[in-house]
This record gives C-alpha cells, sequence and structure tokens, in this order.
C-alpha cells in the first residue's frame, strides 16, 4: 500500500502556476504549461468521420469511468444515470462512455454495462437527457474484458496469450487455458451487433477499445500465441482490424469511429504491445503508429490515447499521489511520459484526433497543463477521467480559467480502492453523500 517513497517529499508542493513550473523546471519534466488558458474555450477541435467531420465546441472532454453500477441485464442503473448526466453538464464537449461488454461471458463482473436488443430504449432515453443539456458527443467504448473477465457466464477468465508477467501478479490464471481461433473469430460480429445497437441508442460514435490487458489490447501481445492470432505483426493486430472493419461494415460513414488505445503497454517484451526488447521496458511506437496509421485509412478519427494496464502497472495510466499499488516512479515523470507519448502518435499522425490523458494529478494546476498541451499541439483535447467524478463541472470552471481547489480530484486512488473491492465506484472525497458510505463499508469495514 502507499509505498511511493518520494510521496511525502513531492506531495502537493505545486500550489500554482509557478510551483508547477518550478518543479517540472528543476526536475527536467517536459510538460507544457501555459498561464494563458483561453485556448481551453477558443478551440474547436475537429474529428474526422469517413463521410465527413464533427466538430466540438470545445477541446475538454471526459474519459471512459467505470463506476460498476449497472443492472445485472446490462442496463444503465440510477447511478450510472446519474453519473453520464453529471459528466454531460461538466461543460466537456466529448463523453466518452465507461466500458460495455459485447457479450455477456466477457464482463469485468455482473454490473458492467452491456447493450443489448432487449435494453437498447433504456440507453436511448439516458443518451437523449444527456443531449437536453449540451450539445455533446457521446461515444460508446465497446470492449470484451478477455482475462478480467469473471462473472455469472463464466467463472475463468478468457485468455488470448499466456503473459507471464500478467500471471506473475495473478497468479490463479495460470491454470486456464487460452480461447480457441473459433471463438475469437466469433467476436466481430459482436462487436458489429453492439455497434448497431450503440448508433440505435444515439450514440454519435464507438469505440473499439484496445488498451489496459482486456482482450483486444491484449491481443496486440499475443507473441506467443499459436496460429491466426498470434505470433507476426499480421497475426497479432487481425482481431482488431476484424473488428474495427465489422464495426465500420455495420454502421453509416457518419458515425464517429474511436479507439481506447493503449499506445505501450510497459510490460516487458514479450509480454507487452509498443515495448522496447529491453529487460525494463521503454515506449517503442513503431508498432502503434503503423497500426493507427492503417485504421486511419480506414476511417478511425479519434483516439483516446492510454498507457500501461490498471492491474500491473496502474501509475503509467494514471500518475497519483496515493493508491492500492506499488508506485516506481515520480508521477510528474508518469505525467511527462503520458504527455510525450501522444505527442510522438499526433506527430506521426497528424490528421487523427488525439486526447491527452492522466492530467486529474495535477489537482487545479490540470488548468495550465491542459492549455499549454493544447497551445503546444500536443494533442488536439485533454480529457479528464478522475477529475470528472470528483468535481461537477470541472470544464466549465476550466474554459472560465479557473479551477476550485476545493473541488478538484486529489489523486487519493479512493475511487479505485472501491472497484477493486468489487463495489460501485465514484468519488467518496468529493461526491461524499452518495460514495463515502460505499468507501467506508467495502474499504474500512465500518458501518455508517
Ligand atoms: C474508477 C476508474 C474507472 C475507470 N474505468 C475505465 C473504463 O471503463 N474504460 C477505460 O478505458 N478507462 C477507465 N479508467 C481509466 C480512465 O479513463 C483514465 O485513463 C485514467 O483515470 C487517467 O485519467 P485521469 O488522470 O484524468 O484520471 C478508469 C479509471 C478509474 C480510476
Ligand atoms: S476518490 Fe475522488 S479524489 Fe480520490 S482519486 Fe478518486 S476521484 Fe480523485
Amino acid at each position: 500500500m502507499y509505498a511511493y517513497d518520494l510521496k511525502k517529499k513531492y506531495m502537493y508542493n505545486f500550489n500554482s502556476f509557478e510551483e508547477l513550473s518550478y518543479v517540472c523546471r528543476t526536475n527536467k519534466w517536459d510538460i507544457a504549461l501555459s498561464k494563458d488558458t483561453s485556448v481551453l474555450s477558443t478551440s474547436k477541435p475537429v474529428i474526422k468521420t469517413r463521410k465527413g467531420s464533427v466538430e466540438l465546441f470545445c477541446p475538454i472532454t471526459v474519459h471512459p469511468m467505470e463506476g460498476f453500477d449497472g443492472l445485472e441485464d446490462g442496463t444503465p442503473s440510477e447511478l450510472t444515470k446519474r453519473r453520464w448526466i453529471r459528466f454531460s453538464i461538466s461543460g466537456a464537449s466529448l463523453v466518452w462512455s465507461e466500458a460495455i461488454s459485447v457479450v455477456p461471458e466477457g464482463r469485468t463482473n455482473d454490473h458492467q454495462l452491456m447493450i443489448t436488443k432487449e435494453n437498447v430504449d433504456e440507453y436511448k432515453q439516458l443518451i437523449s437527457e444527456m443531449k437536453k443539456n449540451a450539445d455533446i458527443i457521446v461515444i460508446a467504448q465497446l470492449t470484451h474484458s478477455g482475462r478480467m473477465s469473471k462473472n455469472s457466464a463464466t467463472k475463468t477468465p478468457l485468455f488470448i496469450t499466456r503473459n507471464a508477467e500478467y500471471e506473475r501478479v495473478r497468479p490463479n490464471d495460470v491454470n486456464v487455458e487460452v480461447v480457441s481461433d473459433d471463438y475469437l473469430s466469433s467476436l466481430p460480429e459482436k462487436y458489429a451487433q453492439a455497434a448497431k445497437l450503440a448508433v440505435e441508442a444515439g450514440f454519435d460514435g464507438v469505440d473499439v477499445k484496445a488498451c489496459h490487458g482486456y482482450l483486444l489490447g491484449e491481443s496486440l501481445s499475443a507473441y506467443n500465441r499459436e496460429g491466426k492470432y498470434g505470433g507476426s505483426y499480421i497475426n497479432r493486430t487481425r482481431l482488431f482490424h476484424e473488428c474495427f472493419d465489422a464495426v465500420a461494415a455495420a454502421t453509416d460513414g457518419n458515425v464517429i469511429i474511436g479507439s481506447r488505445f493503449g499506445l505501450s503497454d510497459m510490460i516487458k517484451y514479450p509480454y507487452g504491445f509498443g515495448v522496447t526488447k529491453d529487460e525494463t521496458p521503454s515506449p517503442d511506437f513503431t508498432e502503434p503508429i503503423k497500426l493507427l496509421k492503417e485504421c486511419v485509412e480506414k476511417g478511425l478519427g479519434v483516439v483516446d490515447m492510454t498507457m500501461g494496464s490498471p492491474y500491473f502497472n496502474s501509475y503509467v495510466n494514471r500518475p497519483a499521489n496515493l493508491g492500492p499499488y506499488e508506485f516506481t516512479e515520480h508521477p510528474l515523470a508518469g505525467v511527462e511520459r503520458l504527455e510525450k507519448s501522444g505527442y510522438e502518435i499526433k506527430k506521426a499522425i497528424p490528421d487523427l484526433c488525439l486526447i491527452g490523458t492522466g492530467y486529474s494529478y495535477l489537482k487545479e494546476q490540470s488548468l495550465y497543463a491542459a492549455a499549454g498541451l493544447l497551445l503546444e499541439k500536443r494533442a488536439d483535447c485533454v480529457g479528464f477521467g478522475r477529475m470528472a467524478f470528483a468535481y461537477e463541472g470541472f470544464a466549465n470552471d476550466m474554459k472560465n480559467g479557473f479551477m476550485d481547489k476545493n473541488k478538484s480530484c486529489i489523486s487519493c486512488g479512493k475511487c479505485t480502492e472501491i472497484m477493486r473491492a468489487g463495489g460501485t465506484t465514484g468519488c467518496p472525497v468529493r461526491d461524499q453523500q452518495i460514495y463515502l458510505p460505499i468507501y467506508r463499508k467495502l474499504c474500512m469495514h465500518k458501518e455508517d
């Protein structure tokens, strides 16, 4: 727990733009900062679709943030609706939905969302409520949880490849067989069905998610798998391409196709995608850039970038002050890695709308990092995850050039702790009425 040695030294030691600039400068962390934040209200990023394009009213977006609070049939519950509505009135121009499973056996738990013919009208009502509040774009994150699947439809995880690094931290996985080629070949059709339903429900776009160690993410590092889905670059990217093509074929050309895409797993070769072959892996974007370029040719319009795996190296994906994980680097080094990595993609594929990530750690100073990122054109949009949980209306305040310290996320990891304890998650610090009792019960074992 809280094993981050440098934490005490650095925690909360930047309470102003000047302090954050000083910390970055003295440590040579290349994080773009700008005191002029007007770009947050003036920039209007464009996402290309296959037939045209969509303009966003501002560059601030909400990342996918799962609450694990769906009903057993995958329908959004009252808490899910509350969360999505809050996101829709945050002032952000785009809400990227949380993980929605394309098949029952691919859910992380029985409360993960799933879109079906039976519940599509519930989604329709919710999206229409969200759109009453603002002219937002809503993207459906379609997923199969693969190794992380655990639900009443299947008790064992669904692996695509043996992965010694994951199996080190999840030792029970060692005894599970990898799924068959036939099973994998059946999935593109499921993605297509879910995409059709998402469009019927009113989502503006569909995300073919490939990150964080879930099935399509892990398929990209299936170096050791035999057969048509493993080994070579062409084989490892086959399933992603097949799912992408199925979604494209099932949707009209005006529908946005996006991907929550892991640029580098930061897990050592041959178990991670987008990494060097060194003992301590660094990002190598050769294959990620190749794959993204191939998909941009076919209509990929937007990437909500991410890196790492929350189950293996959570600090890579969500730099934090505290959390139920071991931290091995300063969080600002993590912010820098995410920013520089995104910038490499932006330079290589300028036509792709790129959403940057990892800024909730900067609390209210994220305002200046968001502005710096956009002014230096290191990304087209800036996405927020934990901040969107914590701070109602965060994007409206950002656009007005201000953030309230007392509403900001403090990157304490409590939302993740609830998730790991199997609860319905949100922010027990800033949204106490709902989530503090849940946190106290599940994580502190205290009844109110
Ligand atoms: C509780 C929780 C749930 C999350 N759920 C999802 C999810 O459903 N899909 C996804 O792609 N990322 C998910 N993420 C990752 C976030 O989208 C985001 O990448 C991460 O929190 C870093 O952004 P931030 O620094 O603004 O929080 C989740 C993160 C947290 C803390
Ligand atoms: S619990 Fe709240 S304050 Fe803590 S990291 Fe999560 S969103 Fe941020």
